[in-house]
Parts: C-alpha cells; structure tokens; sequence
C-alpha cells in the first residue's frame, strides 16, 4: 500500500503549491469555523471524513474530499488552508494561523498533538507585553511528509517532499526533501539517496 503511495506522489513532478489543489484562494468566515469545529467535534473520531471535508470548506478552508480528519483536530485562525488528496490530520492536531497560507500537500500524514502555526508576534521589551505587533508568515508542507507526534510546525518553514518530522521536533527552518529530521530545533540527520536506495548521513549543514 505505501509502494502505491510512494509511486503516486512520485507521478507528479510539478512544484506544489503544496495541497495539490487548484490553489483557489479562500478566506474564513469566522462564525463557521467556529461551527465547523463544534460540528466535527461531535462526528465520529475516524468517520465522516467526507462532511468534515465540507464543513470546513463551508467555512472557508480548501480542504480535499478524500482528507482524513480526526475529529478532535482543529483548523482555525485567518489564514487561507489547503490540505490536499488523501492527507490524514491526526488525533488533537491544531492548525492556526493569522493573514497567511497554509498549504499542506498530497499523501501527508500528521501525527497525534502537531501544532502548525503560522503566526508569531514582535517581541516588544518596551511595553507591557513582550508579544507585540502580530504578524504570519506562510507554511508549505509538501506532497507525502510525515510528522511526528506533538512536533510544531512554525512560521516561514517549508517541508519538503517526503520529508519525515519526528516526534517532539520544533521546525524553524526549512526541511529539504527526503530528509529523516529531528529535534528541537529541527535538523536533518538523514537523506533518502533514490540511487542507492539508502540513506546517506546529513550533514550538519543540510538545513
Ligand atoms: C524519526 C523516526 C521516524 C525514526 O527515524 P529513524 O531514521 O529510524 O531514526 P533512528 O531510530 O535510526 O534514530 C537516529 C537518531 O535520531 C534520534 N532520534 C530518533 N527519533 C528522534 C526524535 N523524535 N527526536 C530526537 N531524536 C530522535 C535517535 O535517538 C538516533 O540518535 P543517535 O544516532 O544519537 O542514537 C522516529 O524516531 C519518530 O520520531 N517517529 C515518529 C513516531 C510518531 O510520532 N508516532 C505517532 C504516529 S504518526
């Protein structure tokens, strides 16, 4: 079944704007993100997939029809998401974000407790707050990544192709594709050499 996969996603060579979609930009509506959260929430956990596809397209995200989303997730924020074919969305995922894409790709499976957030703060060391101004910047996850339980996915980073997350990483950077990559912060160890069919060690400077 993952040879299927594997070949599928190696089909289309074409840079992604990730989520193999039609890149349609769509922005949320508030009231039924709030709705389409509560809605999928009560739906059964691994059931549905169809109407929770719908519900938060109705509200305003691009998510494909054959997506897989855990009921307890959690899509939310500003930003314009697209979540393409056959990408599953783990258990109490939460993907926020404000003004700013979020594109997650083909085949893409995200793990238990990921956080994908897009947006961060100014630190302010003047005013009462150190969070200050708010601003976004865009995630792409391309086609067939892999992300590991309770990893953070933040803003500005791509991941690319077929890239595995494990579990408990913290993504600042750019993930190149193929690559195994770990920790906090996030890093390259290993990448997938096609030709040898082997893994070749990172090196320290791959990222
Ligand atoms: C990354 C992962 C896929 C293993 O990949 P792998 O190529 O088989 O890695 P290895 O087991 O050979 O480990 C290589 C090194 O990375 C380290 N490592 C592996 N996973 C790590 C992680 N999540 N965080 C930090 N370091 C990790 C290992 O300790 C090892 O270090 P060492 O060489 O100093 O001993 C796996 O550890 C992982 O995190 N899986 C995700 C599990 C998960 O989230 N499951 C939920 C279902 S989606």
């Amino acid at each position: 079944m993952h040879d299927e996969k594997e070949a599928r996603v190696g089909q289309d060579s074409r840079a992604i704007p990730a989520g193999g979609n039609n890149a349609i930009s769509r922005h949320p509506h508030t009231a039924l993100v709030f709705l389409a959260n509560l809605i999928t929430r009560l739906l059964p956990t691994s059931r549905c997939y169809p109407l929770k596809a719908f519900l938060y397209w109705i509200a305003g995200y691009q998510v494909s029809r054959s997506c897989r989303i855990i009921s307890s997730a959690q899509i939310c924020g500003n930003c314009q998401v697209t979540i393409g074919d056959d990408t599953f969305i783990g258990y109490d995922v939460l993907i926020v974000g404000g003004e700013s894409r979020i594109d997650i790709g083909r085949f893409v499976d995200i793990g238990p407790r990921v956080c994908i957030v897009s947006g961060t703060h100014a630190i302010d060391m003047h005013g009462s707050h150190s969070a200050g101004a708010g601003c976004s910047k865009d995630i792409v996850i391309e086609d067939g990544v892999w992300i590991g339980a309770n990893s953070t996915i933040l803003g500005g980073v791509r991941l690319g192709r077929k890239c595995v997350i494990g579990a408990g990483s913290v993504v600042t950077r750019d993930i190149p594709p193929y690559a195994i990559a770990v920790g906090v912060p996030c890093r390259a160890i290993k990448i997938w050499n096609k030709d040898a069919c082997w893994w070749d060690r990172a090196s320290l400077t791959t990222t």
